[in-house]
């Protein structure tokens, strides 16, 4: 895993990330793009792309599990106290019951988009990231701010 300065930004919002085997060997790299900080994931034949830091309290999403058992969804669990971030959409998902139904069963919920995701594409072996710079706010937003930006990447 990598911590770069600032990437070369390819057009205006499109930023080349690294060689696409490159990345599918490290598996996951963390990339300064632009104003933010985005943990670019190759998993099982698809890449990802997502804020680094938890949207919960800033957590190192660097360091999170993939896991699949949240419904069949994939998500990275964060290290710090284990939220459940959808890999592609960034959704935050919890579990809760309905007392009223018994027996008390479990079923995961989406507290909606709580980190912002962003776009990957690959062109000639070459990987490029799309920052999505949708009107916010987004959880997140709020630890890729200077603050934040100096903490755990720069270690
Ligand atoms: Fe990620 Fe708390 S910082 S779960």
């Amino acid at each position: 895993m990598s911590s770069d300065e600032d990437v070369a930004a390819v057009s205006r919002h499109s930023y080349f990330i690294g060689k696409k085997e490159n990345i599918i060997q490290a598996r996951r790299v963390v990339k300064s793009v632009g104003e933010r900080d985005v943990l670019v994931i190759y998993h099982k034949g698809d890449f990802y792309a997502i804020d680094v830091r938890c949207y919960h309290s800033g957590g190192p999403l660097q360091e999170g599990d993939i896991e699949k058992d949240f419904d069949g969804r994939t998500c990275l669990v964060c290290p710090w106290h284990k939220y459940k971030i959808t890999l592609a959409e960034g959704e935050g998902l919890y579990q809760a019951v309905d007392p009223s139904v018994k027996p008390l069963k479990p079923t995961w919920c989406s507290k909606g988009i709580k980190q912002r995701v962003h776009t990957v594409t690959v062109s000639n072996e070459d990987v490029f990231l799309t920052l999505n710079n949708s009107p916010g706010p987004i959880d997140s937003d709020y630890y890729q701010t200077e603050k934040y930006r100096n903490t755990f990447l720069k270690e």
